[in-house]
């Protein structure tokens, strides 16, 4: 269809065939009963006549066959006969599951968030899905917020280059022409949900326009430079106002701003929650409100479909604003080649053989290795040599558990998952766990005890799932801790996997303490009182208090929820086939009262010394203000050393750039890849800047003794910030820069900006 096409199309189509462009229901309603549906909202009031049913635009929560069949139907039914919107959360891969999104930020690999969203893309569009609600670029520094684990972290640089990497993922290259094979992305939360109040979903955010437009916006704008295709609003409030009514921050800064031309559509039922927000009295209004911010599609509310053509007919509602609306729908219906195409690639066939093939595979387990960040490794306890004769206890929930996929995984299954002792048989099988050619006395024993449930037997877990907390008696417990501390009496070193349960994580599981199930800390001390040789392989969506983790073990390494590839990825890592080389994407507080805590945070007029605690200095009685493990920290298998950063110039002039470099070296005994990190600090500016702000970073691997120069510019796109007077640019005066392994590191060269 031209754009002319389209705009005759609508002029010929009646104001309730409009509004049902706009409206996108739960797929449940066009299901037969008993078919997979993912249901993400709550019930619902919605007064639906069979009318709304037949004129609806868009559903959402359904993927496969039973596409085609509602895709035909509706076509059928609609009076234009025009094809429907699929919608789906796809986050971390479709069928081939792989890191949560906060994994994947640790990767600090765009490239390879690039690959994944291209290879989800494609198994979803065989599906025949059109659209995923992803990335989420919210800014999250607040660990207390379970869905910091659907984002890449607390830095806006690093969020910015890991949405703009999956929006291209999502949508294929040339972004304009979507029929690739891939499907729309959706950038999501507009905005600023990551700085809702306390780490609690649907509230208020609490900050600054300043900070909102200065660290938060950057995400989001990175993915509408993509070229993303939708915008999904927030819960949250901005400035006091929903965001999903919120006219300033939707057509002045997303649409005019930022120039996004695209769908913006609603959160779950978030145009009839601006009514509990205390924004609308009633759905009448609040559909109003809505429209007038600019939103198009209203997700799972009857605000739209209810109560919008009585005020246009009563003149309260210019219907300008509705063919705008249903204008910016067909375009992308448009874009998508659904009008020529309305099946487009679903291929259940095709489906078959790509879903879940080994290429698919061996990438969620490439992307599963580069997502695990090592924080401890005392005694170079890490890698284990799979072919000493050792004995080798893995212990805890974990160890042979198939949820290890993360909670917004939808299509993925767990039968699909490899779970660790699975992979470990595996290195058994193909004998790769015996030494001098099997010779008894160096082949490995491994052991295998779960020890304990992943969240307790009687607590109440406030989700859906509670597999764990009916089926086991106290015989029960006290006989699976008896097995772990048998075996761990045994051997030579203990691997605990344990974590987080994977519903502890995601939307609706904000937490005040951020510890790991007690009954899990309980079995870690038991088992280091027979064994201190422990290795813990940590499952969580988010940042944890990992204060007696780390006091108890001699090795730590954060797996995230790894994804269908789980078991081969951690024995990859832990039997060094290959070495860990996340970094942090989030800071690990020291304790849970630290939150929010984030590397780049303003000073303050009393900055405490490092590691002090002086009266009248900005601190705690109870806690440092550093966090336990900062932002980029990360280790590997092998040692580096940076040298010295040296700056070719130490003034610059508006317009020029410097050029700093240091030599990186891997001193260790294997090959090794170790991540770059340039920070700057703008030591006084019109406004207060971070203390330190991310600029740049790079993956450098190398051989053992081998060493490379590592350089980044540092110029107009580095020192540029938002100033008091609105405007952006830099400002003349000196630059703390520094070149380091993690945000807490690297030696500081000065440079003045004149
Ligand atoms: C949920 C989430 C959002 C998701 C949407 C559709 O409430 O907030 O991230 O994409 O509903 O499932």
């Amino acid at each position: 269809m031209t754009d002319q096409n389209l705009k005759e199309l609508l002029a010929d189509m009646s104001l309730r065939e409009k509004i049902g462009q706009m409206l996108q229901l739960p797929a449940g309603i066009y299901l037969e009963p008993g078919s997979r549906e993912a249901v993400t909202g709550p019930d619902s009031d919605m007064k639906l006549t069979d009318e709304d049913l037949d004129n609806a635009g868009s559903i959402l929560g359904t993927w496969g066959p039973a596409l085609d069949h509602i895709q035909k139907e509706q076509m059928a039914k609609q009076p234009h006969h025009i094809p429907m919107l699929f919608m789906l959360d796809v986050i971390n891969g479709f069928r081939t599951v792989y890191p949560a999104p906060l994994g994947i930020g640790a990767s600090f690999d765009p490239e390879l968030a690039r690959d994944c969203a291209s290879m989800a893309a494609n198994e979803a569009a065989l599906s025949g899905v059109h659209v995923t609600f992803s990335p989420m670029a919210d800014l999250c520094r607040d660990a207390r917020w379970g869905r910091v684990m659907e984002g890449t972290g607390e830095d806006p640089y690093l969020n910015g280059l890991m949405a703009a990497a999956m929006v291209e993922g999502y949508q294929g290259s040339g972004m304009q022409k979507y029929g690739c094979g891939k499907i729309c992305a959706c950038i999501k939360h507009f905005a600023a949900y990551g700085a809702a109040t306390a780490g609690r979903d649907y509230t208020a955010a609490q900050l600054s326009e300043h900070t909102l437009r200065e660290f938060y916006l950057s995400g989001y704008k990175a993915a509408v430079d993509a070229g993303v295709g939708m915008v999904m609003t927030s819960f949250n409030t901005v400035d006091d106002i929903p965001a999903t009514a919120n006219r300033k921050l939707m057509r002045d800064i997303l649409r005019k701003e930022l120039g996004f031309d695209g769908v913006l559509i609603s959160d779950y039922g978030a145009i009839r929650e601006t009514i509990a927000h205390g924004y609308a009295a009633d759905k009448e209004e609040a559909a109003r409100k809505a429209l007038e911010a600019g939103v198009d599609i209203d997700m799972c509310s009857d605000c739209y479909s209810a109560y919008l053509e009585q005020q246009v007919k009563n003149g309260g509602i210019d219907e300008k604003l509705i063919d705008e609306a249903v204008l910016r729908i067909l375009t992308l219906k448009n874009r998508l080649g659904l009008f020529e195409h309305p099946y487009r690639y679903a291929d259940s066939k095709k489906a078959e053989q790509y879903i879940l093939c080994p290429e698919n595979r061996a990438l969620a387990r490439k992307a599963a290795r580069e997502s695990f960040v090592l924080l401890k490794n005392r005694e170079n306890i890490l890698p284990i040599a799979a072919d000493q004769g050792e004995t080798i206890a893995f212990i805890g929930p974990y160890t042979d558990n198939r949820s290890m996929l993360s909670s917004w995984t939808i299509v993925g299954e767990e039968k699909d998952v490899v779970t660790i002792r699975e992979a470990v048989q595996e290195l058994e099988e193909n004998g790769q766990t015996a030494g001098v050619a099997g010779a008894d006395g160096n082949t490995t024993h491994f052991l295998f005890a779960r020890g304990c449930p992943v969240i307790g037997r009687n607590e109440t877990f406030y989700t859906y799932d509670n597999r764990e907390a009916a089926a086991l008696s106290d015989q029960d417990l006290a006989r699976m801790e008896a097995e772990a501390l048998n075996a761990a009496k045994r051997a030579d070193r203990v691997v605990l996997c344990v974590g987080e349960h994977f519903l502890q994580s995601g939307e609706s599981t904000s937490r005040t303490e951020l510890l790991l199930p007690e009954v899990q800390l309980n079995l870690l001390r038991k088992v280091a009182e027979v064994n201190p040789n422990i290795v813990t392989v940590l499952f969580t969506g988010r940042p944890l208090d990992l204060r007696e983790v780390k006091k108890y073990s001699k090795a730590i390494l954060v797996v995230w929820f790894p994804g269908t590839e789980a078991g081969h990825a951690i024995t990859d890592v832990l039997f060094g086939k290959e070495a860990p080389q996340g970094k942090l994407p989030m800071s690990f507080p020291y304790c849970t009262g630290q939150e929010p805590i984030s590397y780049n945070e303003f000073s303050s007029g009393r900055p405490m010394p490092e590691g002090q605690h002086i009266r009248f200095f900005s601190g705690y009685l109870d806690a440092p203000n550093e966090p336990l493990y900062p932002f980029g920290y990360g280790l590997t298998y092998s040692e580096f050393r940076l040298s010295e950063a040296k700056l070719d110039r130490t003034v610059i002039h508006s317009g020029e750039t410097a050029r700093i470099s240091a030599v990186l070296e891997n001193t260790g005994k294997r090959k090794g890849t170790e991540t770059v990190q340039l920070y700057i600090r703008d030591v006084a500016a019109s406004c207060v800047r971070p203390v330190r702000e991310l600029k740049g970073f790079r993956k450098v691997t190398l051989a053992p003794g081998e060493s490379r120069t590592v350089e980044f510019s540092i110029g107009e796109e580095q020192l540029s910030f938002l100033r008091a007077d609105g405007t952006v640019g830099t400002e003349p005066g000196e630059f703390r820069i520094f070149l380091g392994l993690s945000g807490a590191d690297g030696k500081m060269t000065k440079l003045r900006l004149e």
